[in-house]
């Protein structure tokens, strides 16, 4: 297997604060990483870092083997916040063919392999029965799957989703992680996964990325989702506990963290 991503001693500096330090990290082509963590721990800094989207102050991220923004191979890359605005009748097949021309606004017409390259994405990410009707009036799941067939366009080799399960209900969840660990399957795709909630990604994830205070740890979920480890990461004692094929994380306190599982 190839190194897709190799991330060595890696720290970012945001106005004038130390986000990330000390973080490392190699993930291998076809991996699923489900990247978890507290708010603010620097998930999105390091997802946008990848894309060339955020300077690095020191240590060294190569993505494809080469520098943020040089790959010459395809990211797909799916925001938290959709990018267009209710009110606008554009409908979701615009939204998804603007991806092909670098625009964020829907284009009148596109040619027919540019066409056909839409309908793929939109069929992979079962949105193609709802793909002509306005973006703002679809449902939160049906709006993400939208996104999902953005980030699809042009076949990526690596699959960036920034918290693609946020505000959808547990049923929801469910059928869209299914859909991209399919997705997964039948493209060979890299997947980084960022999710509030480690359980929805339990059954399909191959390594975990925890962040917390400003580092991070790469390994299998018993080896990183275990209470020495996340203690290290939080600075504070933090217990992990497994009921019902559930994973819960506690703090000291017995107050569910916010990367516990929603009850
Ligand atoms: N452009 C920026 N300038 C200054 N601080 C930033 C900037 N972007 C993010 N941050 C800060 O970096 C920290 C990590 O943010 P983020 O990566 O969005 O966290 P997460 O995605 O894990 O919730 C937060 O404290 C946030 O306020
Ligand atoms: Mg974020």
């Amino acid at each position: 297997m190839n190194s897709i991503l190799s991330i060595r001693d890696l720290g970012i500096r945001l106005g004038g604060r130390q986000i990330l330090h000390g973080v490392s990290a190699e993930i291998q082509e076809g991996e699923f990483i489900g990247i978890f963590g507290p708010n603010g721990a620097g998930k999105t800094t390091l997802l946008r870092a990848l894309l060339g989207l955020c300077p690095i102050s020191c240590g060294e991220l190569l993505v494809f083997g080469k520098p943020p923004g040089k790959t010459k191979h395809a990211l797909g890359y799916m925001p938290q916040h959709p990018g267009c605005p209710d009110g606008t009748g554009l409908s979701a097949r615009s939204l998804v063919s603007a991806v092909l021309r670098g625009e964020r606004w829907g284009i009148p017409w596109i040619s027919s392999s540019a066409s056909g390259e839409v309908s793929r994405a939109l069929e992979l990410s079962g949105a193609s029965s709802y793909a002509d009707r306005p973006f703002s009036l679809l449902s939160g799941g049906e709006k993400r799957r939208v996104m999902l067939a953005q980030s699809l366009i042009e076949k990526p080799r690596l699959l960036v989703l920034d918290e693609p399960l946020a505000g959808l209900d547990p049923k929801n969840q469910m059928l869209l992680v299914e859909r991209i660990a399919q997705i997964r399957k039948e493209t060979g795709a890299t997947v980084l996964f960022i999710s509030h909630d480690v359980n929805p990604l339990l059954g399909v994830m191959d390594r975990v990325l925890y962040m917390a205070g400003g580092g991070a740890s790469l390994g299998a979920v018993d080896e990183v989702i275990t209470g020495p480890v996340l203690s290290a990461l939080y600075g504070m004692e933090v217990d992990v506990i497994r009921a019902a094929n559930r994973v819960f994380i506690v703090n000291s306190e017995s107050n569910v963290t916010e990367t516990a599982c929603h009850a």
